[in-house]
């Protein structure tokens, strides 16, 4: 007999039917209420024991945590709370779980605690939510893009170039650290590593995107990126998933509608068919919010705001005019910013990314158009000379969700640009040739997954939205 998935009971509910169910016990209440949970939904099963007739041994393995399977008939349910529920003819415990030791008890637990067992935890009723939706959402990404004509490319995770110049990079080598062979010079000799020369971690699939988008035109990556940046906030990550269209014959403002298209996409398809348990997010949330001041409560309920991104325009607006927003902003004028605005062409802080989401604007913010200094050597340099075509889409609670750009597609800006900024050319001289053969305008931009699946599901640190997160000082598990 195939057993089922308790999603699909519950929804069909063929009552009076034999069934076959499997999954693990969240309660037992009175020798005679089994709460199942397999994972297919946030529902329990309830399973009815006729306790008179089971042994008591058996009764005692019945505890939070263990492996049960049961055979009964589906029956409408007596009591209030659910539908349906199973009269159990059968029970065998397939796995136990000692009830002294099980760290996940039906009480609240601290994310704190979660975290140190994160090979645990979801197996609670909000990790399963948040994990059902971040798979869920990454379904969407992929539907999204198929749809619309992209071609998915599966960038290399170990490169011999840093894509974003910033210096961030986990090295990749096979050479014996005690003893590395040394070069002339007395340094560790990489020639003799095991690509013959310098790895590293990817920290984008961008570039490798772009030469795929070169040929295909339309194209994206999604996969895991690496970053050393010892940024110990709940907003970022040592290791997370990129999603990076790239595309070609489109200019920045088209790159501008794409995301913006995109991500309403993604959230209405959540909004759409994951209810169940974004509903549960919600009221988790509200519940939280009655415990914090008045002034730290989130306002608007998670879907609603999420609807507010589907039904609204993202603003538009130049990082110049920003900074003039900025600048005669209330925080501003009362030094209430850790870092004050004083000048253009000052590097944005989450600070003032959320003012101008979160109180200026209160809608999703594009800026645009950023200071060539304070953006990676891709950018197309426009005719100011002084700004680049850049694109960040800022998100309320988050700060930055989309880093994106048009590229600099005219070779001889480019090989400037490289040696101003002292980029070994040699090493790019790949992603040259894009310019050199069969040049033309195109764009990209790169979605943090994480980021994502944070704002969808309200939850407020990053490490709570990745199975296994990495950190500064935490590689566990
Ligand atoms: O803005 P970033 O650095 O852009 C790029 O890497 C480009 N190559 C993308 C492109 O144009 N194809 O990163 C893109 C996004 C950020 O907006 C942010 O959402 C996320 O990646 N991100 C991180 N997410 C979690 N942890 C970190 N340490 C992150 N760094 C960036
Ligand atoms: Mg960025």
């Amino acid at each position: 007999m195939k057993h089922h998935a308790i999603v699909t009971i519950l929804d069909d509910h063929p009552t009076r039917s034999d069934i076959l169910v499997k999954g693990w016990v969240r309660t037992f209440r009175g020798n005679r209420f089994i709460a199942l949970n397999d994972g297919s939904t946030l529902r329990n099963l309830q399973c009815v024991l006729d306790f008179e007739n089971t042994d008591s041994g058996l009764l005692k393995r019945i505890t939070t945590g263990a492996a049960i399977s049961v055979k009964g008939t589906l029956v409408e349910s007596q009591g209030t709370g659910q539908r349906v529920e199973v009269q159990v003819d059968q029970l065998e415990i397939l796995g136990d779980s000692d009830a002294e030791m099980y760290p996940i008890q039906p009480k609240k637990h601290s994310y704190e605690f979660l975290r140190e067992n994160a090979h645990l935890r979801v197996r609670t009723n909000t990790f399963g939510a948040v994990m059902r939706l971040r798979s869920a959402l990454a379904f969407s990404v992929h539907r999204y893009f198929n749809e619309n004509g992209f071609f998915n490319l599966h960038s290399p995770i170990i490169t011999g170039s840093d894509a974003e110049g910033a210096g961030e990079l986990f090295r990749v080598s096979h050479l014996d650290p005690k003893s590395p062979p040394l070069n002339e010079q007395g340094k560790v000799d990489f020639s003799k590593d095991f690509f013959g020369k310098e790895t590293h971690l990817t920290v984008s699939g961008q570039l490798e995107a772009e030469t795929y988008a070169m040929a295909l035109s339309k194209v994206y990556t999604f996969g895991p990126t690496f970053r050393a940046e010892n940024s110990n906030t709940a907003r970022h990550l040592a290791e997370f998933w990129m999603i990076e269209p790239e595309v070609a014959f489109m200019d920045l403002a088209g790159n501008m509608d794409l995301a913006e298209d995109f991500l309403k996409f993604v959230i209405r398809d959540m909004l759409e068919n994951h209810g169940e348990d974004l509903a549960f997010l919600e009221d988790r949330l509200i519940q939280e919010d009655k415990s914090k001041p008045e002034r730290e409560r989130q306002g608007m309920a998670l879907t609603d705001k999420l609807k507010f991104v589907v039904e609204n325009n993202f603003t538009r607006l130049s990082y110049t005019e920003a900074i003039d927003v900025l600048k005669n902003s209330k925080p501003n004028k009362k030094k209430l910013f850790k870092y004050p605005i004083e000048e253009w062409g000052a590097d944005l802080q989450s600070e003032h990314e959320r003012y101008l989401v979160e109180k200026h604007f209160e809608t999703p913010v594009i800026l645009f158009d950023y200071p060539a200094k304070i953006k990676a050597f891709y950018m197309r340099l426009n005719e100011d000379q002084k700004t680049v075509r850049a694109m960040d889409i800022l998100f309320p609670g988050i700060g930055e969700m989309v880093g994106g750009s048009q590229r600099e597609e005219r070779l001889d800006v480019l090989e400037s640009k490289i040696a101003e900024l002292g980029i070994p050319q040699e090493d790019l001289e790949w992603y040259l040739d894009l310019r050199r053969f069969g040049t033309a305008v195109h764009s990209g931009f790169g979605l943090g997954f994480e980021r994502l699946v944070m704002f969808v599901t309200g939850m407020s640190n990053i490490r709570d939205v990745i199975p296994f997160p990495r950190t500064p000082g935490n590689a566990d598990f």
